[in-house]
């Protein structure tokens, strides 16, 4: 893709589905409404990096004899089929088939959701559903192929009827997730949604009191945004998504 003018059509069509910021300049009306200049780069330069916010390291088992084969698990393949026998929490009862993630075991992104829903208990993959097209869109608008990012949830079996996922399920559940992480060691990881969120920095603080901070995790910096199911119910949380994910674009270029 390097026409400008197709580089052009592509930026325009970012900037729809992300509610980005009009390009129709006002004083010439809707006429006006051709391409901009053909240097118009893919990704825009992003808002200055917003200020730190929780910082989080979760402690180790505190119990040193007892082998844990979750956090000695040696590669992501090793940790799936721990999560396809798993029966740590009820969600195991109602399953299809465990979600436990996929994507590069060196991705430098890893996006967190909350938890599989009906498509993704069918298949055994994460965001392949409604949701996940939005994702995948969410993800090409900062130039990134789906298939170079890390994408996993918080719990790895689908929740009755897409219900929250409970405090004593994601605490069952969460090791997994902590494993993954140090295992892919990504550069920057996006927390989708208040599940993800609040899961990520142990906080049980608001969305929207979350946003717009660099946050870490073992070091690592996360950012939060709103989760795609919840964009496709509420448009006007596409623009703060596409701010929230320039952010990530950006810690991901420093
Ligand atoms: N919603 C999520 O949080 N995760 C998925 O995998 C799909 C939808
Ligand atoms: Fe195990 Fe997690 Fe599934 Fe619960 S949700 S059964 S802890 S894999």
């Amino acid at each position: 893709m390097t026409d400008p003018r197709t580089v052009a059509r592509a930026y325009l069509e970012q900037q729809r589905l992300l509610g980005g910021d009009p390009v129709v300049r006002e004083d010439t009306g809707a006429a006006a409404a051709s391409p901009p200049p053909a240097a118009a780069p893919v990704t825009p330069p992003g808002p200055p990096l917003p200020p730190p916010g929780t910082s989080w390291e979760p402690p180790a088992s505190s119990d040193l004899f007892t082998a844990d084969p979750v956090r000695e698990a040696t590669s992501l393949e090793v940790l799936a089929g721990l999560v396809a026998a798993c029966t740590r929490c009820r969600l195991c009862e109602s399953r299809t088939h465990t979600v436990p993630g996929e994507g590069p075991p060196d991705a430098r992104l890893l996006v967190v959701g909350e938890g599989p829903g009906r498509t993704e208990d069918e298949t055994g993959r994460p965001f392949v559903g409604q949701a996940g097209d939005l994702l995948t869109k969410i993800l090409a608008a900062i130039g990134l192929p789906r298939d170079r990012v890390y994408i996993c949830n918080v719990v790895k079996c689908r929740p009755p009827e897409n219900r929250v996922p409970q405090f004593d399920e994601i605490a069952a559940c969460v090791p997994y997730l902590f494993r993954q992480i140090d295992l892919v060691r990504p550069k920057v990881i996006l927390a989708m949604g208040g599940t993800a969120a609040q899961t990520m920095l142990h906080s049980k603080q608001s969305l929207g009191a979350m946003r717009n901070q660099v946050h870490r995790f073992r070091g690592i910096p996360v950012i939060v945004t709103y989760h795609p199911a919840a964009l496709l119910r509420n448009p006007n949380w596409k623009k703060p998504t596409w701010d929230d994910v320039r952010i990530a674009r950006r810690l991901l270029d420093d």
